[in-house]
């Protein structure tokens, strides 16, 4: 068979190539790729700036937003042919640590989890790909090729919940909501708040475009300045991109009592302001500023649920571009009105 595969820490690495069948070791149901989604891990990873190989090898299958059909469910599993499922991403470290342990892999203290196409594991973007059944989430058939997007629709699941229960530190009735950066994540987090009756806004660099109309669409209103030159002081405020900037604004500008969940991963930026005077702000605003990474299976479950609920046509429009595998690199290159950008191995 064929595999997106790459030598992680080594730029230009990236073939698509042939590569072994994944061994009955790596689990004992056999799925076949459908699609597999972009994210900046991914570009990351290819760049040489992340990832690691199995223990034991040098190149890494790449890929952690999965979509496959099921073709052996083998023993024990309540999984039937043709059955659509994406894989979860993390698993819990040897150790384990007590979350770990508790099956909260997502909030790992040791460091020791390992990641599909990210850490230590080999990814989905194989033409077939083996997983245990209780790392696999059966989706709603009817969401077809959509199912790809489950995967950042859990680390926005997970990312709510935080916020949730945070806010239950004090007496909170959050109205207005800010996501910073349109990007999928983004734009799901919009569609949820959305869900969640909150005020939504929706902040990015892009002026007009797909982006743009995605959030109108939804309802929300969509701005391109910085966040300081806001009229309003957000409740909450979901960032996404990464951009020391844009977090810095963003702690300035976030209500009292408000939260800040960052869920961006280090794209740079230099931050403005002294860091002592920004952190007064959150000082004497009783402000919570939480990271959110990753998903558990609570919220693999639950996302899979509020993705069947949402609006097929919204979430047809996030998928802005098909590539095949062998084009791997063209999907990888960021093109002004990607949302999200999808390989695709097969026909749903
Ligand atoms: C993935 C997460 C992962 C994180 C850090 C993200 O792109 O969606 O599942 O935990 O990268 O490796």
């Amino acid at each position: 068979m064929k595999a997106i595969t790459v030598e992680p820490k080594t730029a230009g690495s990236a073939r698509y190539e042939e590569f072994p069948e994944p061994d009955v070791s790596e689990g004992s149901v056999l799925v076949e790729a459908v699609a597999a989604g972009v994210c900046g891990t991914d570009v990351e990873i290819v760049e040489g700036k992340y990832g690691w190989a199995p223990p034991g090898k040098t190149r890494l299958v790449l890929g952690h937003e999965s979509l496959g059909r099921v073709v052996d469910p083998g023993p024990g599993s309540s999984l039937k042919t043709g059955d659509l499922v994406v894989g979860i991403v993390r698993r819990p470290d040897p150790a384990p640590c007590p979350n770990c342990a508790v099956g909260e892999w997502d909030m790992c203290t040791n460091g020791q989890y390992t990641e599909r196409g990210i850490k230590e594991i080999h990814g989905f973007m194989s033409q077939r790909w083996r997983s245990a059944p209780e790392y696999l989430i059966k989706i709603d058939p009817s969401l077809g090729i959509l199912g790809v997007l489950l995967e950042p629709m859990t680390v926005i699941t997970k990312a709510l919940e935080q916020v949730a229960m945070a806010g239950q530190r004090a007496f909170w009735e959050p109205r207005t909501a800010l996501v910073t950066g349109a990007g999928p994540i983004g734009l799901l987090a919009a569609l949820r708040l959305k869900a969640n009756n909150l005020e939504v806004h929706v902040l990015d660099r892009a002026e007009t475009g797909p982006k743009a109309d995605l959030v109108r669409a939804l309802g929300g209103t969509y701005h391109s300045g910085r966040v300081t030159d806001l009229d309003f002081e957000p409740d909450v405020i979901v960032e996404c991109t990464g951009v020391g900037a844009v977090i810095a604004d963003s702690i300035q500008q976030i209500g009292s009592g408000g939260i800040l969940c960052l869920t961006g991963i280090g794209a740079g930026g230099a931050a403005t302001g002294e860091v002592a005077s920004v952190a007064a702000q959150v000082v004497l605003k009783n402000n919570l500023i939480v990271g959110s990474v990753n998903a558990n299976k609570r919220h693999w479950y639950r996302a899979g649920q509020n993705l069947a609920r949402s609006d097929r046509q919204w979430l047809n429009r996030l998928i802005t571009r098909r590539e095949k595998p062998e084009d791997f690199r063209t999907a990888l290159e960021r093109q002004p009105d990607d949302v999200k950008v999808i390989i695709q191995f097969s026909e749903v």
